[in-house]
């Protein structure tokens, strides 16, 4: 009710996978469950099966497995980015890639290599045609100050592709994502705002390839990363 309320017409679903605990075989299960309840309780939003694989499951499993994992079946899977090396994130993309998936990874802006090592970052993302979701909470800053500062560069460079509520309940992380819509504009402009919280999101759901906002962000948003990029 709070997502229909804040305009939301979808839910990705992405329970975190973890190995040895719970690996979402059940997941198709659990949403058909979830949406007898929307039914039954009049709430009209269309919800998708996904998770949020661990870059260890993302290198370790083959195109079967990952296939069960990906968001509504189609060719992008949210990979949790945790606290990674370079190393690990890039060997995770690769694997991804191999497999025939795009990467999409889930909050990036709250890793240690994204805030110290925005290139290495950049350099990953590019090289594996990997895509950037950033949470909702790293924007409102309730993960501090260098958190909100990183995914304000990573935004100016184009380095931002999604923006995901991550809602955890109604109360912790609730599934809102209007308020961060006019900061995005403010910060990028409308056209990239557009790109990021309208277009992609439709792009990814039809399994269609997502646009980098890059060529849209407004001039004087540029940043140092943007210039690390090339
Ligand atoms: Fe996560």
């Amino acid at each position: 009710m709070i997502a229909a309320a804040d305009g939301i017409s979808t839910i990705v679903a992405t329970p975190h996978i973890t190995e040895g605990v719970y690996d979402g075989s059940d997941r198709d299960e659990q949403i058909s469950r979830l949406k007898q309840r929307f039914r039954e309780n009049d709430i009209d939003i269309q919800l998708v099966p996904g998770a949020e694989v661990p870059m260890s499951t993302c290198i370790s499993a083959g195109r079967e497995a990952l296939e069960k994992l990906a968001i509504g079946g189609g060719p992008y899977l949210l990979v949790e980015t945790g606290e990674a090396t370079p190393e690990q994130m890039g060997q995770a993309a690769y694997s991804v890639r191999l497999a025939g998936f795009y990467p999409v990874f889930a909050h990036p802006e709250r890793t240690l290599l994204a805030q110290r090592h925005p290139d290495q970052l950049a350099e990953i993302i590019s090289r594996n045609e990997a895509w950037v979701q950033v949470t909702v909470a790293s924007i409102d800053g309730l993960f501090g100050k260098s958190v909100k500062k990183t995914w304000e560069q990573m935004a100016k460079a184009g380095l931002v592709h999604l923006i995901g509520s991550d809602a955890h309940s109604g109360r912790v992380r609730a599934p809102r994502l209007s308020g961060s819509y006019q900061e995005l504009c403010n910060l990028v402009g409308e056209k990239a705002a557009g790109i990021i919280m309208l277009e992609n999101p439709q792009q990814l759901l039809a399994g269609e390839k997502m646009r980098s906002p890059e060529a849209f962000v407004q001039p004087s948003s540029r940043s140092i990363w943007s210039r690390l990029r090339r």
